[in-house]
């Protein structure tokens, strides 16, 4: 089996009932974090890793965001007669080449493994990436480049790993581990949001894949699971006596922007990251912060 990840799946077909009402005309994807939106940091992450084919799941009320990958001829020719050069170079990175990219649509919200099942006729026989836009991820080597490099070694699956506190676990994607040292995991179990008290540890998954083609056959006719929605998880644990599924523990800041307390802590951790907006933005949220005491 090839070790090489150049496919990715973006599942966007949620409908984001967390931000309503922004979520009823705007895709969660196109929310902006500083001033790009979500999902232009997912493919960022995903091309400093080595993708090269990007295979979107959305949904009704999405196109904005089939939009956003396009030229924008008028709007370039605009600035091109401004002469702003800087900002022509930013709206270049957004455009994807025509055959690069490819749309594919989820009818109903049936789940996460539903989502990534909908792409089965565009893997063949090689290991691909998903990437869930939601969780961004403030990295020196991106996620997602971690993962790959990590996966050349042991080949299997891979499921990005995190720490959570125990009243956190119900909410996430809980792994069973051999030995809970080291960075690549080998798993010997999964659970989907376990009831309180049952994780089997603290390592929750997030949103960062590399799945065998295995996994593809697996939610092919996988029923239901926890929350009544088809979940990837229960289709990545079949893999573990199969080729093996690891947990790897990433170097990083994970942000949950799928939630609200999570996107304007990343806003926040975002803009002070940024040299142009550090100073203005640490003065105001000290003199917020001397103004609640
Ligand atoms: P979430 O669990 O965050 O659901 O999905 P959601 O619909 O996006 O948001 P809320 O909970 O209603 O606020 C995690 C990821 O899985 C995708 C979502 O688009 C998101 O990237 N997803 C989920 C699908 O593509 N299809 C589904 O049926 C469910």
């Amino acid at each position: 089996m090839k070790r090489t990840v150049t496919k990715a799946i973006f599942p966007v077909a949620g409908m984001g009932t967390r931000f309503l009402p922004a979520t009823k005309s705007v895709p969660k994807e196109i929310m902006t974090l500083v001033d790009r939106p979500l999902i232009q940091y997912a493919i960022d992450e995903a091309r400093a890793a080595g993708i090269k084919e990007f295979i979107f799941v959305t949904s009704r009320g999405k196109s904005a965001l089939e939009d956003y990958f396009d030229d924008a001829p008028v709007l370039e020719q605009e600035l091109r007669r401004k002469k702003k050069t800087e900002l022509l170079e930013v709206l270049r990175k957004t455009t994807m080449e025509s055959g690069q990219i490819a749309y594919i649509r989820q009818h109903r919200a049936k789940g996460l493994g539903h989502a990534v099942a909908c792409a089965r006729r565009m893997i063949h026989d090689e290991p691909f990436a998903v990437i869930l836009p939601d969780d961004v991820i403030a990295a020196d080597k991106p996620c997602l480049a971690q993962m790959v490099e990590a996966y050349a070694e042991t080949g299997g699956s891979m499921v990005a790993a995190m720490e959570v506190a125990p009243d956190r676990a119900s909410s996430y994607g809980i792994l069973d581990v051999e030995n809970n040292e080291g960075q690549a995991l080998k798993v010997r179990g999964m659970v989907e949001k376990p009831e309180s008290g049952t994780a089997p540890s603290n390592l929750a998954v997030i949103g960062r894949y590399i799945l065998s083609p295995r996994v593809m056959k697996h939610l092919t006719g996988l029923g239901a699971g926890a929350g009544g929605e088809i979940q990837l998880t229960d289709a990545i644990a079949r893999e573990v006596d199969g080729d093996g599924v690891y947990g790897f523990r990433f170097e990083g800041q994970r942000y949950d922007c799928g939630s609200k307390a999570g996107f304007l802590q990343a806003t926040v951790a975002f803009g002070l990251a940024r040299p142009d907006l550090r100073d203005e933005l640490s003065e105001f949220l000290s003199a917020l912060s001397l103004s609640s005491k």
